[in-house]
């Protein structure tokens, strides 16, 4: 082969090592923990810090959580007047960020940072818009994993574009690092972000209250159920590497422990990101141990990458359920009332042909074992009628075994 001719096979070569590296980033939806629902931007290095101390202490890593994501108000007001490089803000980050990065990947886990695809943040710290090379080298250089991508002040761009733009920009920079698109669902990246990025907002912000919306004059947020109803139609798009995000969790966050529950499983329900959003110095028994419960993330996480669907809705009780890896179900009762309800279900009349997942769930045809994932109680087979009462704003999870 000629000169030239080796010159080119490498570059292939280079640029195929490159692109695997981007592969297989998120093939089950990211989990971590996220500054902003709690803290908006009064972050700091010390916070960070405690927080991946935490992660090791309260079993936060040992239930999965891996990404420490600081939210926007990390940075200066203003670029470096010479280079046009971001500055981590120096009263908040003294060490700087690199510092912050290290010590997170020290304990094991991984590290991300927010910014914003206009001309400034959401808070009106510096956007990205024409400068999407250097902040991915930028961020590159200080070793993140995870970048979430926001939306504001990008008036005049297309998303699919300036996404796009900043995606390629990241894959140039060579580090494989999750992009987590955050323009509220606007412009249905469901439609074309599965190559852009590993996870996309589906919705507006979200807000600490079990229902409704939270009305801040210029914009609202979304309260949990609210979010819920605006997901089942985009299943068909979730799958391993590329995820709906309907948000940060807010358990923790105020609402009470059996709508935390309720939050949280759904949430595992459509195989969301499972960001927490709380303050984990500050975090009762009771959050705790919902965050970290195994078996409810596993659900989450589950390698089939479903997202649940909605199978019926009657007297304020959703049933979504949830094809899972082997032939197991998750089914997810979901009391959006404020009174407890009693159910009698007859197995063998929940049949579902899943065309997404190729599965079937048939009662009639298997036996399969029954459990209670909140109670951690065996509650028999399929083969006879599950009776429970679901309280007011909560849930039962049960997963079908084969
Ligand atoms: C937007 C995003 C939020 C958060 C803030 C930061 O509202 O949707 O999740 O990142 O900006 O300013």
């Amino acid at each position: 082969m000629k000169k030239n001719g080796w010159i080119v096979l490498l570059l292939l070569v280079a640029m195929q090592l490159q692109a695997q590296k981007f592969e297989g980033l998120a093939l089950t939806p990211p989990m971590g923990w996220n500054s902003w629902n709690t803290f908006q931007t009064n972050i700091n290095e010390q916070l960070a810090k405690e927080t991946a101390d935490l992660f090791i202490t309260s079993g936060m890593k040992d239930a999965g959580y891996l990404y420490i994501v600081l939210d926007d108000g990390w940075m200066a007001k203003e670029r470096d007047s010479i280079t046009g490089d971001l500055i981590p803000d120096p009263k908040k980050f003294p060490h700087g960020m690199k510092a912050v990065v290290d010590y997170v990947h020290s304990k094991g886990l991984k590290f991300g940072l927010y910014n914003c695809a206009g001309t400034k943040t959401c808070a009106g710290y510096p956007g990205t818009r024409g400068y999407e090379y250097q902040d991915a080298r930028f961020y590159a250089s200080l070793g993140i994993d995870y970048l979430k991508f926001d939306w504001c002040n990008s008036e005049g761009l297309s998303a699919k574009e300036a996404y796009t733009t900043m995606s390629n920009a990241l894959r140039k920079a060579g580090r494989p690092i999750i992009f987590s698109l955050c323009e509220w669902g606007d412009n249905k990246p469901w439609l074309w972000a599965k190559e852009t990025g590993q996870l996309w907002r589906t919705t507006g912000d979200i807000a600490n209250i079990f229902d409704g919306i939270k009305n801040y004059g210029t914009w609202h947020a979304n309260g949990v159920m609210t979010i819920v109803d605006m997901q089942d139609t985009l299943r068909k798009y979730a799958g391993p590497g590329h995820w709906n995000d309907p948000d940060m969790l807010e358990v923790g966050n105020g609402m009470k422990v059996n709508e935390d529950r309720a939050h949280f499983s759904i949430w595992c329900m459509l195989a969301a990101p499972l960001m927490a959003g709380n303050d984990l110095r500050k975090m009762t028994k009771e959050a705790k141990e919902t965050l970290t419960d195994k078996d409810i993330i596993a659900i989450d996480q589950d390698p089939a990458g479903m997202q649940a669907l909605k199978y019926a809705e009657k007297d304020s009780v959703q049933t979504w359920l949830k094809p899972l890896k082997n032939g197991d179900w998750a089914v997810c009762f979901l009391n959006r009332s404020l009174s407890s309800k009693d159910l009698s279900i007859d197995w063998k009349q929940m049949t579902v042909a899943d065309n997404l997942s190729g599965t079937e769930l048939n009662a009639v045809k298997n036996n399969y074992r029954v459990r209670d994932i909140w109670l951690k109680q065996n509650r028999g087979t399929t083969a006879n009628p599950f009776k429970t009462t679901v309280p007011a704003h909560d849930v039962i999870v049960l997963r079908l075994a084969k």
